[in-house]
C-alpha cells in the first residue's frame, strides 16, 4: 500500500504543475510582448507577471520542502527538486522586494535593448546589430574602439540596479534553501555543485592547449596587421580586434586570417547573398535540416507569430531567443536576422531550442526540459556541425563538392567560433558565480571581470576601465538573468554527440566533413533523447546519444586533430601565452 505522504505529495506535484503552467503561459505571454515592443506599459507588466511566477515557484518549492526526507517514487522526488530549480530568479520575501526584483530585472533588459551608440553628433544612432556589423567588418582600431566603448557605456546606468539586484536574487534563492543564487543555477547538474565546478574545469584543462595555440596564432597575425603599437606580441589581445564585441567568436576575422591555400568557395555569407535569401527563407533553410532527420515541419503559428526581422518605428530585444509559449505547440524564435553566415548558425541554434521542446511536449510539466541546460544549447549547433560543403552541394548551395585537402581553411574558421568561445563560454558564470556568492563585492565587480577576461581568454579592453563602468552589463545575458555555463557545456557537448552520431553511421572520414543531412537514424536517436526531457539524470541521456556518461572534450580535439599540426607549424618560434593567465 502507498504511503499517506506519498498520495499527497503526487497530488501536491499535480496541483503545483497546473498552477506552474497557468503563470508560466501568463509570463511568457507578456515577456514576449515586452521584448518584441517595449513600452513603459509592457514592462510594468511583464514584471508583475514575473513578480507573480516567481513568488508562487517560491511558495510551491517551500512547501515541496516538507516531503524531503521522506521515501517518496523517484519520479516524484525528480520533481520536487526541480520545482526548486525551474527558475533562474526566485522572488525575495515580501511582496515589495518581489516586484522590486522583477523590476529591477525589466529595466536591465530595455536599458539593454535600447542601448545606441551615436558615432558623431550629425550621425544616425547606432543600435547593437549596426555596431555588430562595423565590428565585424571594419579594420580600423580607432573605430573600433570607438564601438567597444559607446556600446559598453550601456552599462553604466545598469550598475546600481544589478547592485540591488544581487541582493533581492540572492534574498530569494535562500528562501528556498540554497546559499546564494550561483549555488542554486550550479545546484542544477545532478550532481553535487562543487562536484560540477571541478568538471567544468576538468573539461576547460583539456581544450585549453588547444585554446593557447589559436589565441598564438592570431595574436601573431594581428601583430603583422596592426604592428606592435596595437597588438603586443606576447600579451593580451585588444578586445575589440576580434571582430565580435565581446571577444566571444572571432570568426569574422577569417578574411584576415585565412591560410593562403584554403579553398574560397564555402563563404555562407557570400552563397546566401548571392541567392538572395531572405530571413524567412532562412529559417526554412533551417526547418528542412531538421524534417530531413524526420521531424514535423513546424506549426503554421510559428510561421505567423515568429519574429524574423527588426519591426521599424519601436524597440525590440533583437538578442536571439527561442519560445515555447503555451509549453506544447506555440514555438516561436524571436530574432533580428542578418544575411549572414554567423546568423544562418543562429537560426539552427534557435531552431534546435523549439524542435527539443516539442519533443519532450508530452512529459509532466516539470519534465518539460532538456537533460540539462547545456543539452538544450547543444542541439541546433549539433545540426550546424552538419552543414559540410557535402550538406551544401547535395541542397544546391554549391555546385560541386571542394576537395577535402584545402580544409584547413574550414577548420580554421569553426575555430575561430567555437574554440574562441570555450573561456568566454566559462568565465561569464564564473564571474557571476563570484559576485551572487560575495566573493567579489560591488566595488570590484569591473576589475574582477577584466581580471577573468585576462585569465581566461588573453584579452584587454581597448580603453582604461573602472568601477564606474559595468562591463558585464554590455553582454545580454547579464540584465536578461540568463545563466551562461549552459554556453560552455554545449560548445563540448556538440562535438561529442556529433562524433557519436558519426561513429554509428560507421563515418571513417574526418569529422567535419560528417554531416546527419537526411540521416533518418541519426533524427531517431536524437529523438529520444529529446523525448525523456529532464525526466532523467542527464547522464542517462547523453548515454542514450553517445554511449558514455561523462561530458567529454577530446570529441573537440578530435575535430580539429587535423588543425592542431597546422596550428603548431604556422605558431613556431612565435610566442605563446600571457602574463597574467
Ligand atoms: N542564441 C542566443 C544565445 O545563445 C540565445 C539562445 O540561447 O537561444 O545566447
Ligand atoms: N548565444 C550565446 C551568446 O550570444 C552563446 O553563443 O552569447
Ligand atoms: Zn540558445
Amino acid at each position: 500500500m502507498r504511503a499517506q505522504w506519498e498520495i499527497e505529495a503526487e497530488a501536491f506535484v499535480v496541483a503545483a504543475e497546473a498552477r506552474l503552467l497557468e503563470l508560466s503561459i501568463e509570463a511568457s505571454r507578456a515577456a514576449w510582448v515586452y521584448e518584441t515592443y517595449i513600452t513603459p506599459d509592457t514592462e510594468a507588466l511583464t514584471a508583475r507577471a514575473d513578480a507573480r511566477l516567481t513568488s508562487a515557484t517560491v511558495d510551491l518549492a517551500r512547501r515541496a520542502a516538507e516531503f524531503e526526507g521522506r521515501p517518496l517514487p523517484d519520479s516524484t522526488s525528480r520533481k520536487l527538486r526541480l520545482l526548486r530549480l525551474s527558475l533562474p530568479l526566485l522572488a525575495p520575501p515580501g511582496e515589495r522586494e518581489s516586484e522590486e526584483l522583477a523590476r529591477l530585472s525589466a529595466s536591465m533588459r530595455g536599458r539593454y535593448a535600447k542601448g545606441r551608440y551615436q558615432p558623431d553628433r550629425a550621425g544616425e544612432a547606432l543600435d547593437l546589430n549596426a555596431i555588430g556589423r562595423r565590428m565585424a567588418e571594419s579594420r580600423d582600431p580607432v573605430e573600433l574602439a570607438a564601438l567597444w566603448t559607446g556600446w559598453h557605456s550601456v552599462g553604466v546606468p545598469m550598475r546600481p540596479e544589478f547592485v540591488r539586484y544581487v541582493e533581492l536574487a540572492n534574498a530569494g534563492s535562500r528562501a528556498v534553501g540554497f546559499a546564494d543564487t550561483g549555488a542554486m543555477w550550479r545546484a542544477k547538474y545532478d550532481m553535487p555543485p562543487e562536484e560540477f565546478v571541478a568538471e567544468t574545469e576538468r573539461l576547460w584543462a583539456e581544450v585549453r592547449p588547444l585554446y593557447r595555440l589559436l589565441h598564438a596564432y592570431v595574436r601573431h597575425r594581428l601583430v603583422e596587421r596592426y604592428g606592435e603599437s596595437v597588438v603586443p606580441r606576447s600579451g593580451p589581445i585588444p578586445a575589440h580586434l576580434l571582430g565580435n564585441m565581446w571577444a566571444q567568436t572571432w570568426d569574422n576575422l577569417y578574411p584576415l586570417l585565412a591560410p593562403p591555400d584554403a579553398d574560397p568557395g564555402v563563404d555562407l555569407t557570400e552563397i546566401l547573398r548571392r541567392r538572395k535569401v531572405d530571413p524567412r527563407e532562412l529559417v526554412r533553410i533551417a526547418e528542412r535540416f531538421f524534417a530531413s532527420l524526420g521531424f514535423e515541419p513546424l506549426p503554421a503559428t510559428f510561421w505567423e507569430r515568429s519574429m524574423f526581422e527588426k519591426p521599424a518605428g519601436r524597440e525590440v530585444l533583437c538578442h536571439a531567443s527561442a519560445w515555447d509559449i503555451d509549453l506544447v505547440d506555440d514555438l516561436r524564435i524571436k530574432m533580428c536576422i542578418e544575411i549572414t553566415g554567423e546568423e544562418f548558425h543562429v537560426v539552427h541554434h534557435e531552431l534546435g531550442h523549439n524542435f527539443y521542446q516539442r519533443a519532450y511536449a508530452h512529459q509532466p510539466l516539470l519534465f518539460r526540459d532538456s537533460a540539462n541546460d547545456g543539452f538544450h544549447e547543444a542541439v541546433g549547433d549539433t545540426i550546424d556541425l552538419s552543414v559540410t560543403p557535402e550538406y551544401l552541394a547535395r541542397t544546391g548551395f554549391l555546385d560541386a563538392v571542394p576537395p577535402p585537402d584545402r580544409d584547413v581553411g574550414l577548420l580554421l574558421r569553426k575555430a575561430l567560433e567555437k574554440v574562441a568561445f570555450l573561456p568566454f563560454g566559462l568565465l561569464v558564470d564564473g564571474w557571476r558565480w563570484r559576485v551572487f556568492s560575495g566573493d567579489v563585492p560591488p566595488e570590484r565587480y569591473n576589475s574582477t571581470w577584466w581580471e577573468m577576461r585576462l585569465r581566461y581568454q588573453g584579452v584587454a579592453p581597448p580603453t582604461p576601465r573602472s568601477e564606474a563602468d559595468f562591463d558585464p552589463g554590455a553582454k545580454a545575458h547579464i540584465p536578461s538573468s540568463t545563466p551562461y555555463m549552459r554556453y560552455f557545456l554545449a560548445a563540448i557537448l556538440q562535438f561529442q554527440f556529433h562524433r557519436a552520431l558519426a561513429r554509428s553511421a560507421g563515418w571513417t572520414g574526418p569529422l567535419h566533413r560528417f554531416s546527419i543531412y537526411g540521416d533518418r537514424a541519426a533524427g531517431a536517436r536524437l529523438r529520444s533523447m529529446f523525448e525523456m526531457g529532464a525526466s532523467r539524470p542527464w547522464p542517462d541521456a547523453l548515454e542514450a546519444l553517445t554511449g558514455s556518461r561523462t561530458m567529454d572534450a577530446t570529441g573537440i580535439l578530435d575535430y580539429f586533430r587535423p588543425l592542431i599540426g597546422w596550428l603548431e607549424r604556422e605558431t613556431r618560434g612565435v610566442p605563446i601565452g600571457w602574463p597574467g593567465e
